[in-house]
């Protein structure tokens, strides 16, 4: 037996509700998208007005220039060469003058528009490719957590094209196009009106064919997209997990894969330029059929007398010039197509707010003593679940304190909100009894620096890699920080000293030598708060006892929070917190928290039996 089927109608009407809700906030939605770029795209304008409106004045004139060619054409056959036969040359002089003139002149104002929307387009782009840059690295690690490297890539790359594409050209052959059309056709129905009747019969076929061409062009150029994008996701995840794909052997499934994206992508570009291959050839078509039928029509009129044969030239030649810029037309409604939604998805990424914003009434700390408070702070993940449920806590200016704990129990989160990598959901971090969000950026980034994992080295010396943490340090200042963390030696070995790069083109430092230049970094930044997060993990035991002088160095009358794995480091703190789950459960000095025989007492006797 089944159950009974639920009442239909009242389930039908019950869901369509919410859908209506749905569709009307996916409109409200898709509008003020195209607000935010409209927006943009006016801001960006707005430095280069002048210069727009000066190409498209240039535009018009030289397509005034062009259009008045075949109108003098007729004027030269039909009145000018009866002139001359009279034995009066100004009439062909005049006109053919004029014909140079204008041709001559028609080209030289199209090279320079193209000249000037080059250099708007340029200017412009410069403009928004900086913007990009700056933003997103104003842009909190919240965001670049989520929004993929790939994805900034194609904003840079992908995009800022499909706006050049249509910035570099598009916009002033539209307008060429657009003009070169209208004035044709009007010139074409003053000149001899039955001819301009026979144009706009065969716009009929050449809309309709358009039109079908925008419609099969979007979905087409859709498909490319998709394909391009996946293909370009699959290399780049591939590229970045090469490691896993050649340790675990996965190379010829990973390359059927691709192969297969591979031919997809050239399967859509494939149809895309099938389409576009039916439509120019269509409009060529439309093209020369009308050129016939004016030619016709006009023909049969000229041999009854009723047309000069120079007005008859002329509608041919307007018959002809008629239909050349459909097809730029239609071309440039793909460009605009993708133009706008290279547009959105920019003006989106600007319209990302910083998840840790500036104070806005900052509070100046310039020498912190580095007393370090949690009051009552929840902390969660964006709008994930609660990581840190109520942490306080007072460290002491100059204490060290180890954070010890199971992965995933929060210590690196403590770790980050002691940077503000991140803000608090409620309570507060104070550093020297100031909320971290109120105080000055600048003094912020002195008073706390953090040392993690990772320790990336930028692409430039050893010097200049280890006087990030204070530019404007002297090289003997660099070599004293260097010396101080144990890591001169290994310096001075390299084959220029302290100006070996430490890039593609120098040297490549092991994990646990970038390890050591970045504490070199942070020794020479001398932050009132150190926080290393497993910033020892790299290195191996014959390195280590440098690194424990080193790190006894760094860390020396100086508040420090230290998560490491080894005991040997921790044992050499003043005091241990256990963290679990979020929560502090166990603190105090290393000695206490063995005599207490809890959790630390057991990590500490597993750690001396390994050492039997
Ligand atoms: N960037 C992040 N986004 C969302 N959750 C995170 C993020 N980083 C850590 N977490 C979560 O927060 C918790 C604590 O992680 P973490 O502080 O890194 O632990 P630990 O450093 O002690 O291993 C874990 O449950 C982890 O999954
Ligand atoms: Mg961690």
């Amino acid at each position: 037996m089944s159950a009974p089927a639920p009442p239909r109608v009242g389930r039908a009407t019950a869901a369509r509700l919410p859908e209506d809700r749905e569709e009307r906030r996916d409109k409200e939605h898709a509008r003020a998208i195209r607000r935010r770029s409209l927006a943009l795209l006016g801001s960006l304008l707005r430095p280069v007005k002048r210069l727009v409106q000066g190409t498209l004045a240039l535009v018009v004139v030289a397509q005034v220039a062009a259009v008045a060619g075949p109108a003098l054409v007729a004027f030269g056959i039909d009145s000018a060469l009866p002139r001359l036969r009279a034995g009066d040359p100004a009439p062909v002089l005049l006109a053919a003058g004029t014909y140079l003139v204008a041709a001559l002149g028609g080209g030289a104002l199209t090279a320079w528009t193209v000249r000037l929307s080059a250099v708007g387009s340029q200017a412009i782009l410069l403009d928004l490719r900086r913007r990009v840059f700056r933003h997103t690295q104003r842009l909190s690690l919240e965001f670049h957590e989520s929004y993929t490297s790939g994805r900034i890539i194609s904003r840079q790359t992908s995009d800022l094209d499909a706006l050049r594409e249509l910035l570099d050209g598009g916009v002033t052959t539209l307008a060429q196009s657009v003009l070169s059309m209208l004035l044709t056709a009007v010139s074409l129905a003053l000149l001899d009106w039955h001819s301009g009747v026979v144009l706009l019969v065969a716009v009929l076929p050449g809309a309709a064919l358009t039109r079908w061409f925008q419609l099969r062009s979007q979905v087409q150029y859709r498909r490319t997209r998709t394909a391009a994008a996946r293909l370009i996701v699959r290399f780049v995840e591939t590229a970045a997990g090469i490691r896993a794909v050649q340790a675990f052997r996965r190379e010829p499934q990973v390359a059927r894969v691709y192969h297969g994206l591979a031919d997809d992508y050239r399967a859509v570009n494939a149809e895309a330029i099938r389409v576009n291959g039916v439509f120019s050839t269509g409009l060529t078509l439309i093209g020369n059929v009308t050129v016939a039928a004016v030619l016709v029509v006009g023909g049969l009129r000229v041999l009854d007398g009723g047309l000069a044969v120079g007005v008859l030239a002329a509608a041919v030649l307007y018959a002809r010039r008629f239909f050349a810029p459909l097809a730029q037309i239609g071309m440039f409604y793909n460009a605009f197509q993708s133009a706008t939604a290279a547009l959105e998805k920019l003006a989106g990424l600007l319209a990302e707010e910083p998840t840790v914003p500036d104070p806005a009434r900052p509070v100046r700390l310039p020498v912190a003593t580095g007393d370090v408070r949690f009051d009552g702070v929840e902390f969660g993940y964006g709008s994930g679940p609660v990581v840190l449920p109520r942490l306080d806590l007072h460290i002491p200016s100059g204490q060290t304190v180890a954070l010890v704990g199971e992965t995933g129990a929060g210590k690196s989160t403590i770790a980050k909100l002691l940077a503000r990598f991140y803000d608090v959901r409620s309570g507060a971090v104070r550093l020297d009894g100031v909320d971290l969000r109120e105080i000055d950026p600048v003094d912020l980034r002195r008073a706390v620096v953090m040392v993690t994992q990772e320790a990336y080295l930028f692409s430039g010396s050893v010097a200049a890699n280890i006087a990030l943490g204070n530019p404007s340090a002297s090289r003997e200042q660099v070599e004293a920080a260097a010396r101080a963390v144990g890591v001169h030696e290994v310096v001075a070995a390299m084959p220029l000293g302290y100006d070996t790069l430490v890039d593609t083109r120098g040297v490549r430092l092991s994990a646990g030598q970038r390890q050591l230049v970045s504490f070199a970094r942070a020794f020479l930044a001398d932050p009132a708060l150190l926080v290393l997060d497993e910033a020892t993990s790299s290195l191996d035991v014959p390195g280590e006892r440098l690194v424990q002088e080193g790190l006894r160095t760094l860390l020396a009358g100086r508040t420090a929070v230290v998560i490491a794995h080894r005991l040997s480091t921790v044992m050499g703190v003043d005091r241990v917190l256990v963290v679990d789950d979020g929560r502090i459960v166990e603190d105090g000095s290393p000695a206490e928290l063995v005599a207490a025989g809890g959790h630390f007492a057991g990590l500490h006797a597993d750690w001396q039996a390994s050492l039997r």
